[in-house]
């Protein structure tokens, strides 16, 4: 009677289900041992969920697998015998997962069953990623703070929680709300994640393991041997409920909450009552999209009925409640392997660390690469060649190692030596300023890396827009195989290829996936193609058409031109101002420090850059031979600028469907506003695109004029009063001329 759920005689269970379930239970102890009391997990939250998910499945179909004693009966999590062991007055449960649709309908079915025609309430919250404690208060005084343990007896942590500064030592009783007699206090204590890397350099420096995640360090603080050192730690706490209690009473959470707020307790801001599940499901919706603008991490969102009768009624199973559920986003931490860390030569010369990892799958897209930053960064995160570290990535936001699983090396693993010289042309690195962290190589003009970047940037779409020519062009320009020369040893030749120079030129074919080059089965030889020409010898589109862009692009604005130059600080912003203020290239060589500094968007670092780069011969030659190949270096006064905003400060946000974001600067610019990229009270319009994130919801908070698509377009054409009208707010003028006298 295999698989129908009713198997009731071990006997029955096959052999290998047994020991399937056997090897499960014990690994997910295990797991458990180095998370709760090691405060050093070896795999990811989302491996860890599928482990249990294999055992529960299993135990749904040999029920008679089910016993008190497995993992999936049991509060996750154990005490060490480092602190002192206190026994809870209450049990302090865990929480069921729903991953899916289906997952919540069926705990909102059961729900509904159960409570039949009782009228209730749905309270959801922000599920904290950090680690549980509960605090006991007799007459309004902290006496005991403990970690959840295994539920019943947890670890003595009171030393230490007294040194976080949110917790109260005493519950206030002003306003009426007398304290209770005893209340054990639950919640979740966490370590925000700006400062986890701070820690781990501090941790690194002293000879100490890092932490994987801020979770763990959130954990490693709070169950610190000497409570000065948590003392250090910017531990916060948010409470989620109530345990053991006398001297008071309360019908709904969300109303226990308040009364917890006014006694001191850090309560949750974001909590939402609701009536139907199609309403949690918007709150869940709401919260996956804005995940990122919650002031400490969060892994999923909890449901509970509010009304504490039926809670009492669903009642609970050894390790969960009935009358709560998590919701579980997908994970944005993984753990994978670090393959090797490479170094990557920009185009101003600046070689990055990056690691080079096994690809994985997290928060919606495969990772593979992901920045170190510079040489103290690797060493400061503790990671080695071949660890098993946690990558995460978070939204849209660039992948990050945070840190290594110390606890999975073997002994193979190897240490980043950061090279003396640069991996594409061996000139000896060095730090451009004294103090300066990174490591350049000073063989600008014809370094291949350097070169080949500063020709695909300067045909890239903020700058000339040169359709026909991409990296692998860019690379075929700069780095033809021996033993012919590349056509261009810096920039200065570009507007003068001809085709005869294009035809010979080879590149070798790389794997898309890798970008190792390929190699010929028999020989074993690297792979080489001709690029601009076919078998035959003859000109491919790409040639002509690259040839033919060349030719098109010499009359592009000023503004592009400047920012195709590669200038240090000198991007397509301050390319627009600089081609505002001066109109002509040669009035920008020409013009003193002081007098560069002396336009708005440019300010003293830019200028002392752009007169660095003019003083280099070889900088001016480039000018001289585009000069010669007929490129425009003037811009007639009314050329697509004007004043109609000028005096504004707009940021941008989000994904545009009518321009691109840089597109949009330069619109805004070379109407004369300032474009910022952080949102305070002087910022006069905050335009706002798809999946705008935390700026947006900042615009609101300080109410500021939001503009969509449409009234982007709006602002461009009519200026800001229309704009303004747009929103049906009154002109700047009116308001603005108050709020600045008063
Ligand atoms: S309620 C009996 N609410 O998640 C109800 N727990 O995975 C138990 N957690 O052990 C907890 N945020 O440590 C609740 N808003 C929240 C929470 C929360 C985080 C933790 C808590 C719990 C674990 C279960």
């Amino acid at each position: 009677m295999a698989g129908d759920g009713k198997v009731v005689d071990l006997a029955e269970v096959p052999a290998e289900v047994r020991e399937r379930h056997s090897v499960l239970a014990q690994e997910i102890e295990d797991h458990r041992f180095r998370y709760y009391v090691k405060d050093a997990p070896v795999v990811s939250d989302a491996e860890f969920d599928a482990l249990m998910r294999e055992l529960e499945g299993l135990e749904e179909q040999y029920t008679v697998l089910r016993t008190p004693d497995s993992p999936t009966q049991k509060v996750g999590g154990t005490y060490s015998n480092e602190f002192a062991e206190v026994a809870h007055l209450e049990r302090m449960l865990s929480l069921d997962n729903a991953f899916t649709g289906e997952e919540l309908d069926a705990w909102g079915e059961r729900v509904a069953r159960e409570l039949g025609s009782q009228e209730y309430h749905f309270l959801c919250e922000l599920k904290v990623d950090g680690t549980a404690i509960n605090l006991v208060y007799e007459n309004g005084r902290l006496v005991r703070a403990a970690t959840r343990g295994d539920g019943r007896t947890g670890e003595d942590v009171t030393a230490n929680v007294r040194t976080i500064a949110e917790i109260p030592g005493q519950l206030r009783s002003d306003g009426g709300h007398a304290v209770p007699e005893l209340v054990e206090i639950r919640g979740e204590i966490y370590f925000p994640t700006e400062e986890f890397e701070q820690l781990n350099i501090a941790r690194v420096a002293a000879g100490e393991d890092p932490y994987a995640n801020p979770r763990n360090s959130a954990s490693g603080s709070l169950r610190q041997k000497d409570p000065r050192v948590t003392a250090t730690r910017p531990l916060h706490m948010v409470v989620h409920g109530i345990g053991a209690r006398r001297g008071f009473d309360i019908d709904c959470q969300s109303h226990a909450y308040e009364l917890l707020r006014a006694w001191g307790l850090p309560t949750a801001r974001h909590n939402k009552v609701v009536r139907t599940l199609d309403e949690v499901k918007e709150f869940i919706a709401h919260f996956g999209e804005h995940r990122h603008s919650v002031e400490h991490e969060i892994d999923g969102v909890v449901v509970k009925v509010d009304e504490i009768p039926l809670q009492g009624r669903l009642g609970a199973t050894s390790r969960a409640p009935r009358w709560a559920i998590a919701w579980k986003y997908p994970p944005e931490e993984v753990n994978t392997k670090l393959l090797d860390v490479r170094v990557n030569v920009g185009r101003t010369g600046r070689c990055t660390p990056y690691a080079v990892m096994e690809p994985v799958r997290v928060a919606g897209s495969v990772v593979e690469y992901a920045t170190l930053h510079n040489q103290e960064v690797v060493k400061a995160k503790g990671v080695l060649i071949g660890d098993t570290v946690v990558l995460r990535k978070a939204g849209d936001v660039i992948p990050e190692i945070l840190g290594p699983v110390v606890d999975l090396r073997d002994g193979t693993e190897r240490e980043f030596v950061m090279p003396a010289v640069c991996p594409e042309c061996g000139t000896g690195l060095r730090p451009m300023s004294e103090g300066d962290i990174d490591l350049r190589c000073p063989n600008a003009r014809s370094c291949p890396a350097q070169l080949r970047e500063r020709i695909f940037y300067l045909a890239g779409r903020r700058c000339l827009d040169i359709e026909a020519l991409g990296y692998v062009a860019a690379t075929a320009l700069t780095q033809p195989l021996e033993p012919a020369q590349p056509p261009l040893t810096d920039e200065g030749d570009l507007f003068d290829l001809t085709i005869e120079q294009l035809l010979p030129i080879k590149v070798v074919v790389r794997d898309a996936d890798t970008g190792l080059p390929k190699r010929d089965e028999k020989t074993g030889e690297e792979k080489v193609v001709a690029f601009f020409a076919n078998l035959k010898g003859e000109p491919k589109k790409t040639a002509t058409a690259l040839l033919e862009n060349l030719q098109a692009v010499k009359e592009r604005p000023l503004a592009r031109i400047i920012a195709g130059l590669s200038i240090r600080h000198v991007g397509p912003v301050a390319a627009q101002a600089l081609a505002r203020e001066f109109r002509d290239l040669d009035r920008i060589a020409a013009a003193s420090e002081e007098e560069l500094a002396a336009t708005e968007g440019v300010g003293p670092t830019i200028a002392a850059s752009i007169t660095q780069w003019f003083a280099e011969d070889w900088h001016r030659e480039i000018i001289e031979k585009w000069r010669r190949a007929g490129v425009r270096f003037t811009e007639e006064e009314t050329a697509g600028g004007s004043d109609l905003l000028a005096g504004l400060t707009v940021v941008v946000t989000g994904t545009l469907t009518s321009h691109t974001r840089d597109g949009a600067k330069e619109a805004l610019v070379s109407r004369g506003a300032k474009v910022t990229g952080s949102v305070s009270k002087k910022t006069d319009f905050v335009v706002v695109g798809e999946n705008p994130g935390s700026k947006h919801d900042k615009a609101v908070q300080l109410g500021l004029p939001v503009l969509d698509d449409e009234g982007f377009a709006v602002l461009l054409e009519q200026g800001p009063d229309a704009a303004r009208a747009h929103l049906g707010l009154p002109s700047a003028a009116a308001d603005g001329d108050s709020t600045e006298e008063s």
